[in-house]
């Protein structure tokens, strides 16, 4: 930097153009944004949008900085204007003190041996998805994905699957996580106060799912019952002062667990079996790891150390496509970073798109290469260049949750079935609250002989 530069490198959008954008009601494409703005000003650099200074953020050790050394000194930012009215003040709002003592009460919920026993949920519900599979039918994938996470979900959070509710809450929640997504896209647009059709509507679903929150808590207060699912686990977890959640921070965990907990690894499956589609080289290799390790059988938690090419499918579907392309960030106060001043009113998106897919980082970015994660490999990436969970103190709480159930579901599917695309898609990423197709991805289902297995021996051994 020389002294007399106020700001990184970056471009200027004037008033008048910046208020055309705005009054032009265009979704605004986030992901080519931010990767125009790595590729080529770098890995810092600074867009004034009007009279607002946003910075894009794609550098590894600015990522440390911000996400872990200095993270104290930031604030979510504008993520927390977009959620706020959605989660309320859940672990992904919340700030200061108040969120450090929720993620102490959460976490037990989210340790490894808790998780564990999620294993079967996640299993057996992708095995009721795929009954309902059938050979050369035509399906949506991230639809199917999107259902299969939130019927996981549901269980996992509230022990209900049998309730007549079930149902209910999983149309409700797409309406809900819609409200969400539509206040990511809107976020530059509109005023909070501004009461808009669509809003109206949102706020009625939102009404009618908080009171089926409310009353899943009511009736597992009353019980005191730990039924082994996320609620009994918040309700029975108590500060160093014995102190509990009261019924408000409960109902904005769980929707936060709701919102956090589902499209995300619905996406991340959503675009594996996408790249999948397009590298048959890469299913066979999968395909082949997943049927020596089952054999036949449904996988449990205890077969995913033996399909590490599985793990490193969806890592890689995680670096092209990660579910959180970027985490906002907003200084508490003006700051130095790097010599320059940053306002508290400057808005910074931390992009792991844009530094995922830098040719600084990795060789042949835009390419489906799970090798990349081979052990070996891996160590050869610099740190914090992925980090598609984020980084620091705000680091996902669910991501060995995630990483089981994305792998878990992955190798339950491939075992049975190969996806194919239905020819003539021009697949298109959005950025909204994760990244997911613009349009649905249709395949085309074909269910897998067997595999020839020493507990399922071909016909003609068989009949000997
Ligand atoms: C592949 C799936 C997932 C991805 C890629 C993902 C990604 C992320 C990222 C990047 C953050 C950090 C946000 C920030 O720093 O501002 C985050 C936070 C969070 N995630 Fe996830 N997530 C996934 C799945 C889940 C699941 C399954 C749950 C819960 C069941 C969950 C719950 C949360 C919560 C509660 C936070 C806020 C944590 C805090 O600030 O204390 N996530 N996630």
């Amino acid at each position: 930097m020389t002294p007399t530069q106020q700001h990184p490198p970056g471009e200027t959008v004037g008033f008048l153009p910046a208020m055309k954008i705005i009054l032009s009601g265009e979704k605004f494409d986030q992901l080519t944004y931010a990767r125009h703005m790595s590729d080529t000003y770098g890995g810092f650099a600074f867009t004034r949008f009007a009279n607002i200074d946003f910075y894009t953020i794609s550098d590894p050790e600015l990522m440390h900085e911000i996400l872990v050394e200095r993270a104290d000194e930031f604030n979510k930012g504008i993520i927390t204007r977009v959620f706020k009215p959605v989660v309320g003040n859940g672990l992904l709002t919340s700030e200061g003190d108040f969120w450090k003592r929720q993620r102490k009460l959460a976490q037990p919920a989210f340790h490894y041996r808790r998780i564990e026993s999620y294993g079967t949920i996640m299993a057996e519900h992708t095995l009721k998805l795929l009954e309902s599979w059938h050979d050369g039918q035509m399906r949506l994938i991230d639809r199917e994905m999107m259902k299969l996470t939130l019927s996981i979900v549901c269980k996992t959070l509230f022990d209900a699957d049998v309730s007549g509710d079930a149902e209910r809450v999983g149309n409700l929640m797409i309406g809900v996580l819609d409200a969400a997504n539509e206040r990511t896209n809107a976020a530059l647009r509109l005023p909070d106060w501004m009461p808009t059709r669509k809003r109206i509507a949102q706020q009625k679903l939102i009404a009618e799912l908080d009171a089926i929150i409310q009353r899943f808590i009511s009736e597992r207060r009353k019980t005191g019952e730990d039924r082994g699912d996320l609620l009994s686990m918040l309700l029975l977890a108590q500060d160093d002062d014995g102190q509990s959640m009261n019924d408000k921070q409960l109902r904005d965990e769980v929707m936060t667990l709701f919102i956090a907990g589902h499209e995300t690894t619905a996406n991340v499956l959503t675009w594996a079996f996408y790249f999948l589609a397009e590298h048959p080289e890469v299913r066979a290799k999968l395909v082949a790891e997943v049927d020596h390790a089952l054999n036949g059988r449904t996988p449990t938690l205890a077969d995913l150390k033996n399909m590490p090419y599985t793990e490193m499918v969806i890592k890689e579907a995680m670096r092209l496509y990660p579910p959180a392309p970027g985490v906002s960030r907003s200084p508490n106060q003006n700051l130095q970073l790097r010599g320059y001043t940053i306002s508290k009113d400057a808005i910074m998106n931390l992009s792991m798109y844009a530094m995922q897919r830098s040719p600084r980082y990795f060789e042949n970015p835009d390419a489906f290469i799970p090798e990349r994660f081979t052990p070996e490999n891996e160590k050869n990436i610099p740190r914090y260049a992925y980090l598609p969970f984020g980084a620091g103190p705000r680091v996902c709480i669910g991501n060995s949750f995630a990483m089981m159930e994305a792998r878990l579901i992955l190798a339950a599917i491939v075992a049975r079935f190969d996806l194919t695309l239905v020819p003539g898609q021009h697949v298109v990423a959005e950025q909204l609250m994760t990244v997911r197709p613009k349009e649905s991805i249709r395949v085309h289902l074909r269910k897998r002989e067997q595999p020839i297995t020493a507990n399922n021996p071909p016909v003609m051994m068989s009949m000997m």
